[in-house]
C-alpha cells in the first residue's frame, strides 16, 4: 500500500512529528510511507511548477494521504496552509478525491482539534475519505503505552484502507453568498481619544464586501486609526520552528526581514486590535496566518493581555465554528478583551453598517473602562496547559518563558494556597466521622459555599 505523508514541519526531516512517521514505517515495512517535504519547500513549491506537479503526482498514484503537522497556533504552520491553498488556486482537487486521508500531529495538545478538525474539514471539502486522527504528545513514543496506541492507530488506518471501510463527512460543504454589501453614509463619529486604534487586514480592496467593510468602519471614527495591510509588511518566510526565541525572545530572522519591528512598534503598542480578513477554505487566509505564526518570538507570554479585540470577517463564519473557536482561544489565552466579531452574513448593508458602529463604540468604551468579560474555558484551560508545560519538561528551552511566568504569578499553582490546603485538611478529616459527614453533606454544605461570597454582598 502506498501512503503519501505530507509533511507539515517547516524542519523537514529534523522534524519530531516525522519521528512518529518513521515508527509506523519501521513496523509496518510491507507499507510504503512516502514523506515529502512540504512546509520547508513552499517558496519552491509555490515558484517551481514542476515540483507542485510532481507532488500532485504523488498524491494521484497513492491509496492514501497522510496529513502529518505539527500545531502551530490551533491549526497547521503557515506555509502548509499555503499548500493547501495551491490545492484550489490550481485547480488539483481531482487528485485528492475519494482517497484515503489521515491526520497525524505532535504537539503540547493546545487546541490540537482544531487543528485536527481544519484537516478533517479539508479533507471533506476534497470529497476524500478521512479515516481517523492521532494527535500524539511531543513526546509520546517515549511510552510504551502510547508507541502501542500508534502502531494500532497505522493498523486500523492500513485495515481501513484494504478493505474499503466506509467513512463518515463530519463537515459539510460551506455555502458561500454572492451579497453584495454597499455601506450607507456614515451618521455618528465615535471619537478615538487617548486609545491607539490598528486595524490589521489582509486586503483593502474595496471590491470586496471586506474592503467596504473596512472603510465603513474606520470612517466610523474620529481620530487616528492606523490601517495594516500584511501583505506590505516586509515577511520572508514563516516560523522556522528553531526555537531559538526561546531563551530571550530573539527570532532568527531578527532584522533580516520588518516583521519584529512591525509587531513591536504597531500590533504590542496598540490598545485596540482589529483584525480583518476574508474566509479563505476553512479559515482565514495563509498570510494571516502568517502573522500569527511569526509572532511565535514572544513564544507563550500574553503580550495581548488588555488589548481590546474587533473581527471583521467577510464569509461564512457562522458555518464555520472551527474558526470561530482558534480566534476565540488564542486571543482569551493572550488575555485580550474579545469585543465581538461582525461578518457581512446577514446579507443586509444596513445592518452592517449598525453592527459596525456598535463594534468601534464599545471598542473604545470597553478600552475607557478597562472592561473585559471573563474568560471561558477557551482561555482558562488553555492558560493552564501552558502553565504546566513550562513548569515542567519544556522550562528548557523555554528560559523566556519561565523568567516571565515566575515573576508574574502565572505559576498560580495550588499548592501555595496554605489557606485552603489547611481547610481541606480539617475537612477531609473530619468528614472521617460519620455523623460530621451526614451534617456536612446534607445540612451544611450548600451554605458554607455562598458563605464567602455573602461576605462580599454585605461590604458592598
Ligand atoms: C510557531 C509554533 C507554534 C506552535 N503552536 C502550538 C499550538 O498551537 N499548540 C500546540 O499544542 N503546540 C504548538 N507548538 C508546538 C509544536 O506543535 C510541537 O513542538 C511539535 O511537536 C513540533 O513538531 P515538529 O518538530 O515536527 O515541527 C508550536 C510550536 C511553534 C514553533
Amino acid at each position: 500500500m502506498k501512503i503519501i505523508v505530507l509533511n507539515g514541519s517547516p524542519k523537514g526531516d529534523v522534524s519530531i512529528t516525522m519521528q512518529y512517521v518513521h515508527f509506523i514505517q519501521k513496523k509496518f515495512p510491507q507499507h510504503e510511507l512516502k514523506i515529502l517535504n512540504i512546509s520547508q519547500r513552499i517558496k519552491t513549491i509555490e515558484r517551481d511548477d514542476n515540483a507542485f506537479r510532481e507532488i500532485i503526482d504523488a498524491v494521484r498514484s497513492a491509496t492514501c494521504v497522510l496529513w502529518a503537522f505539527p500545531l502551530y497556533y490551533l491549526l497547521v504552520p503557515s506555509n502548509y496552509k499555503r499548500f493547501i491553498e495551491l490545492i484550489w488556486a490550481r485547480g488539483v482537487e481531482d487528485a485528492f478525491k475519494d482517497k484515503y486521508a489521515a491526520s497525524l500531529s505532535t504537539s503540547i495538545h493546545f487546541y490540537d482539534h482544531i487543528a485536527h478538525n481544519y484537516i478533517n474539514a479539508i479533507s471533506d471539502d476534497l470529497e476524500m475519505k478521512f479515516a481517523g486522527v492521532f494527535s500524539a504528545a511531543m513526546y509520546d513514543l517515549l511510552e510504551e503505552k502510547e508507541r502501542k496506541r500508534l502502531s494500532l492507530f497505522a493498523e486500523h488506518l492500513f485495515d481501513t484502507i484494504e478493505y474499503n471501510v466506509p467513512t463518515s463527512r463530519n463537515f459539510r460543504p460551506l455555502i458561500h453568498s454572492s451579497f453584495e454589501y454597499v455601506p450607507g453614509d456614515v451618521q455618528t463619529k465615535i471619537g478615538v481619544g487617548s486609545q491607539k486604534v490598528v486595524v490589521l487586514t489582509d486586503s483593502k480592496d474595496e471590491g470586496t464586501n471586506l474592503g467596504r467593510m473596512l472603510r465603513q468602519f474606520t470612517g466610523t471614527f474620529s481620530g487616528e486609526v492606523e490601517v495594516i495591510d500584511l501583505n506590505e509588511v516586509d515577511i520572508k518566510g514563516g516560523c522556522l520552528g528553531c526555537i531559538q526565541c526561546g531563551y530571550d525572545n530573539s527570532c532568527q530572522y531578527g532584522d533580516k526581514d520588518g516583521y519584529i519591528e512591525f509587531f513591536n512598534t504597531k500590533v504590542k503598542s496598540a490598545n485596540i486590535l482589529v483584525l480583518a480578513g476574508s474566509t479563505k477554505d476553512r479559515y482565514l487566509s495563509s498570510q494571516w496566518k502568517l502573522f500569527f505564526d511569526r509572532s511565535f518570538f514572544n513564544t507563550h507570554i500574553p503580550v495581548m493581555a488588555d488589548k481590546q479585540l474587533g473581527f471583521i470577517i467577510s464569509g461564512p463564519l457562522s458555518q464555520n465554528p472551527n474558526l470561530r473557536q482558534a480566534l476565540e482561544g488564542f486571543f482569551e489565552v493572550q488575555q485580550a478583551g474579545i469585543v465581538d466579531f461582525v461578518t457581512d452574513e446577514c446579507g443586509d448593508s444596513a445592518e452592517i453598517d449598525a453592527l459596525l458602529l456598535s463594534l468601534a463604540e464599545r471598542l473604545i468604551r470597553y478600552a475607557n473602562d478597562g472592561y473585559a468579560k471573563p474568560a471561558s474555558f477557551l482561555g482558562v484551560g488553555g492558560k493552564k496547559v501552558f502553565r504546566d508545560f513550562i513548569y515542567g519538561r519544556l522550562r528548557f528551552p523555554f528560559l523566556a518563558d519561565h523568567n516571565f511566568y515566575k515573576k508574574n504569578g502565572l505559576y498560580d499553582f495550588p499548592q501555595k494556597d496554605y489557606k485552603s490546603r489547611i481547610t481541606n485538611s480539617m475537612m477531609m478529616l473530619l468528614s472521617r466521622i460519620p455523623s460530621m459527614r451526614k451534617k456536612i453533606y446534607t445540612e451544611r454544605i450548600k451554605t458554607e459555599l455562598i458563605k464567602p461570597l455573602q461576605k462580599v454582598l454585605e461590604r458592598e
